[in-house]
Formats: structure tokens, sequence, C-alpha cells
């Protein structure tokens, strides 16, 4: 069962908080960050994920599309700075990530509507990904 948890948090380090263009193999580096389950509970994940993008954002400045990390996360961040959706309240009594509060969905919808009022222009390329 450990085994399984490990490859599954190893897989969420590759497709979901890292990724990288090359997603389809799992990365030796990420081994030690899951490799000890209790130690890897005192690590700051959101630290993490957002120094990945962070750093990617940084690095891809003039080239948006190359840029790879948690993108997700910025549409996460978005709802949480604009108040344009509400999240939803979790309940107590389980455990969720606080990114459960959120419908993606509705996300995407609110942010290209604000993108409209905003006047920037939304290509059709650009549209399908923000729909996901
Ligand atoms: C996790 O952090 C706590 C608090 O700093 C510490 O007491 C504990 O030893 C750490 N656990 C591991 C496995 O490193």
């Amino acid at each position: 069962m450990e085994d399984m948890v490990k490859l599954l948090c190893l897989f969420m380090c590759t497709t979901l908080f890292f990724t990288t263009k090359d997603a389809h193999k799992l990365k030796e580096k990420y081994f030690g960050l899951v490799d000890d389950l209790e130690k890897s509970k005192n690590v700051s994940w959101p630290d993490l994920i957002h120094c990945f993008l962070e750093k990617k954002i940084n690095q891809n400045y003039n080239t948006p599309e190359d840029i790879t990390g948690c993108v997700v996360y910025l549409l996460l961040l978005y709802a949480g700075h604009t108040h344009l959706v509400k999240p939803l309240t979790l309940p107590d009594d389980r455990y969720l990530p606080r990114a459960a509060r959120w419908n993606i969905k509705e996300i995407s919808v609110e942010f290209l509507k604000d993108m409209e009022t905003s006047q920037y222009t939304v290509s059709p390329q650009e549209k399908q990904y923000i729909l996901l």
C-alpha cells in the first residue's frame, strides 16, 4: 500500500505539480520527496509548486506557451484574488485540499468574461486551453 501511495505522489509530481513537456516519464529527482512518507508530510508542497511555476514563468516570460508547472494553480490564484467565483464550503470532518473549494470550469468561465470586459483579445487557441 505504501508503495502505491509513493507511486501516486510521484505521478502527481510529474503530471500536475511540476509538469514539464516530457511529463510522460517519472523523474528520479522527485523520488526524494516521496521516498519517506513521514518526511514528505513536512515538505511545504504549496511552496515547492509555487516556486517551480514562478521559475518557469520567469524563464519563459516571452514564450508563454513554454510555461510548464502547475498552471491550473494560476486559475485558483485568480479565483482567490478576484472573488468572482464563490468557493464551496468544505466539510469539516474530512481532509480535503484547499483547491477542492473551487470549480475549475466556473473559474474558467468567469475568467473569460473578465477578459472580455478588459477588451483583451483571447484567441480561439487560448480559449481552447482556458476551457479545459
Ligand atoms: C517533521 O517536522 C517535525 C516538526 O519540525 C519534526 O519534529 C519531525 O521530526 C519531522 N519529521 C521528519 C520525519 O523529519
